[in-house]
């Protein structure tokens, strides 16, 4: 059973991976209509991503004899300006959702809910993929600049990118 500190805490998460789900749709959606089809592929399965990882906190509240509980969310941003500056939001985004989960860990070691401790580890062990990955994109469009033939190499081989090819340092190339 659940305490209700760690419930609210776990709520509180599923909003945040609701949120980010939005964030990375609405990011999908303006890179669709700028014609960045690889970039707009790559945010689209990202927001799926994040939708996974609000299901899991979902199932396992209620596995647990909790209520998760399905809120209202804030409207993300509809527009990023150039995709150098929306990738360096998605890198501060992903900061901003290791530390809440890094606090949500926090509080089952004060609850002493050993059991939802475990079960958040799958979240930390993803963020710190999730950070790699973000850090290798920013790190790809930092050599790009400016240049319009590496933004075209770079819109075409984003879709190859995934958590697990920056984990292990290769871009699929
Ligand atoms: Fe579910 Fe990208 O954090």
């Amino acid at each position: 059973m659940l305490s209700k500190k760690v419930e609210k805490a776990l709520n509180d998460q599923i909003k945040i991976e609701a949120e980010s789900s939005q964030v990375y749709l609405s990011m999908a959606s303006w890179a669709e209509v700028k014609g960045l089809e690889g970039i707009a592929g790559f945010m689209y399965g990202h927001s799926d991503e994040e939708r996974m990882h609000m299901l899991k906190l979902v199932k396992y509240v209620n596995e647990r004899g909790g209520h998760a509980k399905i809120s209202q969310l804030k409207a993300p941003e509809t527009d990023f300006g150039t995709f150098q500056k929306m990738f360096q939001k998605l890198y501060d985004h992903e900061i901003f959702v290791s530390n809440s989960i890094n606090d949500l860990v926090h509080i089952t070691l004060e609850e002493k809910d050993y059991a939802t401790h475990n079960f958040l580890q799958w979240y930390v062990a993803e963020q710190i993929e999730e950070e790699a990955l973000a850090r290798t994109i920013l790190d790809k469009i930092n050599l790009i600049g400016n240049d319009k033939g590496g933004l075209y190499l770079f819109d075409r081989d984003i879709q190859q990118i995934s958590v697990e090819s920056a984990a292990s340092g290769n871009l699929g190339e």
